[in-house]
């Protein structure tokens, strides 16, 4: 760092310095901006979401992510090999069952759609890291990501507020589906839920079916957020009253990362990840510097969707906003993005 000496900084020596600090020698032409670019992005720093559906021959296009589908099962092996065939390492899975209820049994069904899924891509592309999304939202009637506190279902507390997610049954459930996504092939389970102990509940679920090798990746910071708005869409998996914020934390809470993150940690988790990210690049910066662990970021359905329509509409060029975002998220502290731009970006940062 070049150390301004404060006493020379007196008027009649200002242009001096200035002259000899001109930082636009640096940006003078690309290679120099090359050289000295401190971030720089590559495929291997994107995670590919993919919504799997029920059905056979299924390619729907979503309408609020231009670009994006639901696929099923069949279509995965094609998408799985393009995906690899880029440099992208890893994909999420979401799943789009059949047929919802109170408990979201689908998702630890072993016939259920994620766990055909995860064959099906391992088939295709074996070194390809499936990563499952582990949350029960899009399994459930109710649309929420867990077990819900309502007279006459089973796990019925009376204690306890009506509509209110219970945690010990969820935590059972999740780490049920935790061991049958692992045992279709899952390289990672990405609980999603923001459930209380779902980390630790998942980790001896996984370790007790013999799947001590499958890592998880906790979206330890998630935020309830209308950035989710285009996803609910996506996964079919609006709630049907309510909203998620009485589990999903306030956006307004920056210190409440901390704890939630600790929590992960002390809990077992490997990774952590921090969601929406654009608006959020202030706690990504510091979740990054105070713990050791790879942390992920997640730029959401809502933060595709806006680029997408300001694009459609001429006001923005989409490639350069597209490439701008995920660089910001990366140098406030990602080591990778969880992004329905991946396939795109790998294309473009290598051009
Ligand atoms: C499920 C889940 C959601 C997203 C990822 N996993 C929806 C939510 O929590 O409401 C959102 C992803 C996106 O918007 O792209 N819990």
């Amino acid at each position: 760092m070049i150390e301004l000496n404060p006493a020379h900084l007196h008027r009649s020596d200002l242009a001096a310095d200035a002259a000899l600090l001109r930082p636009r020698r640096l940006r003078r032409t690309s290679s120099l901006r090359r050289l000295v670019r401190e971030t720089t992005l590559t495929p291997a720093d994107f995670v590919a979401p993919l919504f799997v559906r029920h059905g056979r021959n299924q390619r729907i296009p979503i309408r609020s992510m231009p670009g994006q589908f639901q696929l099923s099962v069949d279509q995965l092996a094609e998408e799985a090999k393009q995906i690899a065939g880029l440099g992208v390492p890893a994909v999420i899975l979401f799943g789009i069952p059949a047929h919802k209820d109170a408990v979201g049994s689908d998702n630890y069904d072993p016939a259920g759609v994620v766990p055909q899924a995860i064959r099906a891509i391992k088939d295709a592309a074996p070194e390809l890291i499936v990563i499952s999304d582990m949350c029960f939202c899009e399994y459930t009637d109710h649309g929420h990501c867990g077990v819900i506190n309502i007279p006459g279902e089973m796990h019925y507390h009376p204690h306890l507020p009506e509509g209110y997610l219970l945690d010990a049954p969820t935590r059972e459930l999740l780490a049920r589906a935790s061991a049958v996504h692992a045992e279709a092939g899952a390289d990672v389970i990405a609980p999603s839920g923001m459930v209380d102990g779902m980390v630790a509940a998942i980790r001896s679920g996984l370790d007790a079916a013999g799947f001590e090798h499958v890592a998880i990746l906790s979206y330890a910071v998630k935020y309830a957020s209308g950035f989710y708005g285009p996803f609910r869409e996506a996964a079919e998996s609006p709630p049907a009253f309510g909203d998620r914020s009485q589990y999903q934390m306030d956006p307004a809470n920056r210190r409440e990362a901390f704890k939630e993150a600790d929590l992960d940690v002390v809990e077992g988790a490997d990774m952590l990840m921090v969601k929406p990210a654009l608006p959020y690049l202030d706690v990504l910066a510091a979740l990054r510097e105070r713990y050791p662990l790879p942390i992920a970021a997640y730029q959401v359905s809502g933060e595709y969707a806006m680029l997408h329509a300001a694009a459609a509409n001429g006001w923005l060029d989409l490639k350069r906003c597209a490439l701008e975002s995920l660089i910001a998220i990366k140098r406030a502290g990602a080591d990778f993005i969880l992004t329905y731009f991946a396939k795109e970006a790998a294309k473009w940062v290598l051009e």
